[in-house]
């Protein structure tokens, strides 16, 4: 129940009054992105708080929209389906840590945190929460179209650590657990002493970034482990995934999260 209750506060799936979503360009009708173009707002991140809509309880649920206070942007869904996660693991006594990357401001982060104190498991683990706290890395030549808009947004994507670590704190979970790796995942990732794990989480669209996060932390999954990628069917994250499940051969299954519209993807490292 207080996982259950965690979830829905992180959402805010709770309370109506939170119940704005700033709509990136992306959702935008043909008028209104003719419109942000004539006024020259193309790049500039306020139109996007111009333009809100009100987000519904499915909304919450499915991860639909930016939302502009809650601690996660997943939605309910995909975060029970991290509830399962963990839960299997600590069950199945899969070795290791837990990882999330970019962890934004905190929500997921804080689920694990609180399900490590809950579940009083078998075994001492961290949680492992990366991010640049500056958003999206500006684009390459290996950006797709999808990757170029997140970047426009980086205002939104721009939580600083002060205001992540401000968060785990609030929701009381804040402990020896949790370690934090600041910077772009191909810096940050290479020396990280991350010894095992037992779930990679990963919640960005990026190409560059997912790539790096697979080729720096896969060859350190437990045999069980999950790979999780939240956002399976944005262009660069799925490109990423595909490459690296071709070039190493990989023959793990692959199921999509259970949510209404389809967007995760997740698979375990075999035994
Ligand atoms: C979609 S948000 C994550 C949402 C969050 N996990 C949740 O469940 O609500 C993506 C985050 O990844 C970070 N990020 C994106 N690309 C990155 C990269 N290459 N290296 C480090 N952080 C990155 C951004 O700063 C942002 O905080």
């Amino acid at each position: 129940m207080y996982m259950d209750l965690l979830r829905r506060c992180l959402t805010r799936e709770l309370f109506d009054d939170e119940d704005f979503v700033f709509t990136p360009a992306r959702g935008l009708t043909w008028k209104g992105r003719a419109i942000r173009r004539a006024l020259g707002l193309a790049k500039h991140p306020r139109i996007v708080r111009l333009i809100h809509n009100p987000q519904t309880l499915e909304d919450k649920r499915e991860g639909v929209g930016w939302p502009r206070s809650a601690e996660v942007m997943c939605g309910s869904r995909r975060l029970e389906f991290l509830q399962k996660t963990l839960y299997a693991i600590e069950q199945e006594r899969v070795d290791g840590d837990f990882f999330e990357g970019g962890c934004w401001r905190g929500g997921a982060v804080i689920l694990m945190l609180a399900a490590l104190r809950a579940a009083r498991g078998h075994q001492q683990r961290l949680v492992w929460a990366a991010d640049s706290f500056e958003g999206y890395p500006a684009p390459t030549e290996n950006s797709s179209e999808d990757d170029k808009e997140l970047y426009e947004h980086a205002a939104y994507f721009r939580i600083g650590r002060s205001e992540f670590e401000q968060n785990v704190e609030r929701y009381g979970v804040h402990g020896s657990e949790l370690r934090v790796l600041e910077g772009y995942f191909d810096r940050s990732l290479p020396a990280a002493p991350i010894e095992r794990l037992a779930l990679i989480r990963v919640d960005i669209d990026g190409y560059e970034g997912v790539r790096a996060i697979l080729e720096n932390l896969y060859p350190k999954l437990s045999p069980g482990g999950f790979v999780v990628i939240d956002d399976y069917l944005a262009v660069g994250a799925r490109r990423a995934v595909d490459e690296y499940i071709a070039k190493h051969q990989l023959k793990n299954a692959m199921h999509m999260i259970p949510q209404k519209q389809a967007k995760g993807m997740y698979f375990r490292r075999e035994r």
